[in-house]
């Protein structure tokens, strides 16, 4: 009897939970007598020098405890699909065409890709160019419209919240303000949820544009009220009113690298309050370990998911995680909405309700 045979790639970020969908997928397409390759270094793996490795039962053993993603990932190379300033960009159909002969050429009977806005805009001109694709959302900012959750974004908010009690301690010996920079392009899910369980006690992100004037106001009502430190979380991508968000110089091609913003934040702090403030950012620390039991659970469902959308022939869809329910939405519908930290929202009211401040 014939084989089936899937490829399965994961590029832009790596993400904690995407070898809990890599070992799901397997598992999964197994229970059917399918065969699966994986795709080195994301889409990249398609083109020549073709570059794959089986993906079987064995090698995928205990994998679903481990961080980053055992194919490896990239989120530059021929298939960026987004520009530096974010618009979408036309991959080269030679690209596109090249990509689809490796699937023809190795009988690939579907193509899960697991990635973010930019892979799943990849994703679809694929799809366009004759390619079966079925994508799996994958970002640790939680910022796509068509899927509640995003595996990655537990684990990256638990790291803010492990160094947020840690801060807590050190902030509290010295009497000192503490800004903690985290990621979080387009929008501050990390930022509110990670400042939210972790007790900071500002929280600044990039959908509510903040005053340094409120914001430093707000610290030395604190301080001088007898707080005996002041927790400030800042999102990347965060920004005061009429400002620009920071860049810092990259000298790789890809998505502008974004970053400085804590480091400002607590120089102006210090300048217009007297207070001590230090600025950490936590960076990839965010992207990197095991992933929590959620983003585990919601990998091995996005995996099986993908599988039997490729039974139900579903192409061109994306499994997405919404009223509880694996369910799924076509690629183009879920691709280019961020989704944002509603302003005015229930949580942004809740956070207000215990007295964190926005900044404004
Ligand atoms: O999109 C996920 C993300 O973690 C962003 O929050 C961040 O700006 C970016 O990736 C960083 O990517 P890189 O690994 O290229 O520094």
């Amino acid at each position: 009897m014939h084989r089936l045979r899937i490829g399965v790639l994961t590029s832009g970020a790596d993400c904690p939970g995407s070898n809990a969908v890599l070992r799901a997928t397997v598992a999964s397409a197994h229970t059917l007598g399918w065969e699966v390759l994986g795709f080195i270094g994301g889409y990249e793996g398609l083109l020549f020098p073709i570059n794959y490795m089986p993906l079987t039962l064995e090698n995928t053993e205990g994998i679903t405890a481990t961080g980053g993603t055992i194919i490896g990932t990239t989120n530059k190379g021929h298939f960026g699909a987004t520009s530096e300033s974010g618009e979408k960009v036309q991959i080269p159909q030679r690209i596109l065409d090249a990509a689809k002969k490796t699937v023809l050429d190795l009988g690939l009977h579907a193509l899960i890709c697991i990635g973010g806005d930019n892979t799943l805009r990849a994703a679809d001109q694929l799809f366009a160019s004759g390619v079966p694709v079925i994508g799996v959302p994958k970002t640790i900012d939680n910022d796509l419209s068509a899927t509640a959750w995003t595996f990655g974004f537990d684990s990256a908010v638990q790291c803010v919240v492990d160094a947020l009690d840690r801060l807590r301690t050190t902030a509290a010996s010295h009497k000192r303000v503490m800004v903690l920079e985290v990621m979080g392009r387009h929008s501050g899910w990390i930022a509110l949820y990670g400042g939210f369980a972790g007790g900071a006690d500002v929280i600044l992100i990039p959908e509510i544009p903040f005053s340094y004037e409120h914001l430093c106001a707000h610290v030395a009502k604190r301080m001088s009220g007898g707080a005996d430190s002041t927790l400030i979380v800042v999102a990347e991508g965060a920004a005061p009113k009429g400002g620009e968000v920071l860049t810092v110089q990259s000298t790789t091609h890809g998505e502008i690298r974004l970053g400085g913003i804590g480091a400002r934040v607590a120089q102006e702090i210090m300048e217009r309050t007297g207070h001590e403030t230090r600025t950490v950012v936590l960076g990839h620390l965010q992207r990197g370990g095991a992933p929590t039991t959620q983003d585990r659970i919601l990998g091995i469902r996005f995996g099986v998911g993908a599988v039997q959308l490729i039974q139900e022939k579903k192409f061109g869809n994306m499994v997405s995680y919404l009223n509880y329910e694996i369910g799924s939405v076509p690629i183009k519908e879920a691709i280019g909405r961020i989704k944002h930290v509603p302003p005015e929202g229930q949580i942004v009211k809740t956070a207000q309700a215990v007295g964190i401040s926005f900044g404004v």
